[in-house]
């Protein structure tokens, strides 16, 4: 039976104050409340007339000596009449409760009807702080829908945590994801389950690149002094473009030549990812160069020469720019991002350890885009949900607060954030510096889930982004262990601290430095750990330049 523990004393909108005489403090403190007795983050049910409001109790201080306690409670929804005379819980709360309305503990049998079990479209991700017994699970749906990120210091466990609820998800469903992993921590967490594209599988053609995008390969940036450079490259780019589509089209295309899926002269534009041959773009540079009467204006043709060179001979650019991307493989692209089909593999990892740093912004930004369209021109025969997941999106999805320079990738990332859920891409951000991360992104996440944070300006940003009502939540944000976490948003019931369940050892992100201690309790004496080193190091290098 609920046993009364309250009484209401103050209303603001969700948030209200409760006080617990002397007499109802000590029973609670006894355990009325459950086993640890009435806490922060424990649920309550106040009576708002016929209606049964859940709350949970966000902070809890001393009425003074001998008149027992104040509690702050949040409102979260109500419970409804459910089938077999049980209840089920609603987001949301239709009528507020009123002065002196009770506030009583919550039932198991309630408790567990507002995380439900039952429903195919929750996954577990760990056990509730406050009684240790509580299952906490997030809301498939809406946790993606709606976006998501997962904040914590170095070593707080927010890969172990990604890991945790993205194995609960892929485990069960022919889900389509990719992650962006620049550190390759994900190896042992998603074996056997992930496509992993690094520079020697990777495919994103030049052509698929937009204007925008193509000058900042081409270190020309549209708004920058590189005017004449930056009509040169939309010249040669839209006579090669219409070249090929010409081709394609029918002009003098034989069978066996390229084809351009789509394209027709008269639809094209500088954008349209069709393809175009190198070999056309240099020629017309080359030609355009040829007519100028202006001596002078050829060292903006040599300049963009020179890159195109640069970038066709260094292999490091072959995932971009090389000799096979002569042929429309756009449609290869897609399926091998978005895995279409999933064929036991629901999550493309992209390696973004050996991108050039240059040319990281582009990559992001055309694998945002890419997805993104995708989902957009797919909409009308039902379009392939797709997440991406950002790990240390600070690195690349960053904001200097000046409002300035928005990077590409911002760009693109912004409008998944903003846009995707109409279209069905969710997005994940991972960092351990929320407050370098784009706010215009991280605002539009609907679950949080933070780990231990102790950076001021990362906790005042993490601040920021919850509401008043997880106030009582944040204050441990400092203090908790790793593995425990405070999550709070559209993916759970109620906002709540807890811990997030144990990855198994082969799945952990690697730990590629022992202890200090121990590594430096003896001396090396085995140098030929130097020589392997330099090996393994170069022929990395060399791998990629055979490729
Ligand atoms: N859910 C978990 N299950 C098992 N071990 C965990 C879990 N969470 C954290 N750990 C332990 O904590 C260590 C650090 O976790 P993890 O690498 O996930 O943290 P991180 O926040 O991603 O760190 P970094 O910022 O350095 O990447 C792991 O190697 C693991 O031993
Ligand atoms: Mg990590």
């Amino acid at each position: 039976m609920p046993a009364q523990i309250g009484q209401v004393t103050e209303v603001t909108g969700s948030n209200i104050k409760a006080l617990m005489d002397a007499t109802q403090l000590s029973s609670a403190q006894s355990g009325a409340g459950g086993d640890q007795g009435v806490t922060v983050g424990s649920m309550v049910e106040v009576q708002s007339g016929t209606a049964r409001v859940l709350g949970i109790v966000s902070a809890i201080r001393s009425a003074g000596a001998d008149k027992g306690a104040v509690m702050d409670i949040s409102l979260v929804g109500q419970f409804v009449p459910g089938a077999n005379g049980g209840s089920d819980f609603k987001r949301g709360v239709a009528r507020w409760p009123s002065i002196g309305s009770p506030v009583l503990t919550v039932t198991e049998a309630d408790a567990g009807s507002v995380v439900k079990t039952t429903s195919t479209s929750t996954v577990h991700i760990g056990k509730a702080e406050f009684n240790g017994t509580q299952d906490i699970y997030l809301d498939v749906d809406n946790l993606l829908r709606t976006h998501f990120a997962i904040f914590g210091s170095s070593g707080s466990g927010k890969t172990s945590t990604t890991s945790v609820i993205l194995r609960a998800i892929l485990e069960r469903l022919n889900a389509h994801m990719v992650l962006l992993d620049p550190h390759n921590e994900y190896e042992g967490a998603f074996a056997g389950m992930t496509e992993r594209l690094t520079l020697q599988t990777l495919r994103l053609p030049y052509w698929m690149l937009q204007f925008k995008e193509l000058c900042a390969v081409f270190k020309v940036l549209p708004e920058s002094d590189y005017a004449s450079e930056v009509k040169i490259i939309r010249e040669a780019v839209v006579q090669a473009k219409t070249l090929y589509a010409g081709i394609a089209a029918g002009g003098v295309s034989k069978p066996g030549q390229p084809t351009a899926v789509g394209t027709s002269t008269s639809s094209l534009n500088l954008d349209s990812p069709v393809p175009f041959r190198l070999s056309d773009f240099r020629r017309i540079i080359n030609d355009m160069m040829g007519k100028l009467d202006n001596p002078e204006a050829i060292q903006s043709y040599l300049r963009i020469l020179n890159r195109l060179e640069e970038l066709t001979s260094d292999d490091r650019y072959g995932f971009m720019f090389g000799p096979q991307f002569v042929r429309d493989v756009m449609g290869e692209v897609i399926c091998q991002l978005t895995r279409i089909p999933v064929e036991g593999k629901p999550i493309t990892t992209i390696d973004l350890s050996d991108i050039p740093e240059e040319i990281v912004d582009v990559v992001v930004s055309v694998v945002f885009r890419t997805i993104f369209s995708f989902a957009v021109w797919s909409g009308e025969e039902g379009a392939v949900p797709t997440v991406l997941v950002c790990e240390e999106a600070h690195r690349y999805l960053w904001d200097d607060r000046s409002g300035k320079t928005i990077s590409l990738a911002v760009h693109a990332a912004g409008q998944v954030a903003k846009e995707g859920r109409k279209y069905g891409v969710g997005l994940g951000i991972i960092s351990q510096r929320p407050s370098e991360v784009s706010p215009s992104i991280v605002s539009q996440c609907g679950t949080i889930i933070t780990l231990r944070l102790g950076n001021e300006r990362d906790l005042a940003f993490v601040r920021n982004a919850l509401p008043d009502s997880a106030a009582g939540l944040m204050q441990a944000l400092p203090a908790l262990n790793t593995r425990e976490a405070i999550v709070f948003g559209q993916g759970v019931a109620f906002p709540t601290r807890l811990t997030v369940n144990e990855l198994p050892a082969s799945a952990r992100p690697r730990q590629k430095v022992k202890s200090f201690m121990e590594a430096w309790s003896n001396d090396i004496t085995d140098v030929g750990l130097v020589t392997r080193t330099i090996e393994r190091w170069r022929s990395r290098l060399h791998q990629i330049r055979k490729s």
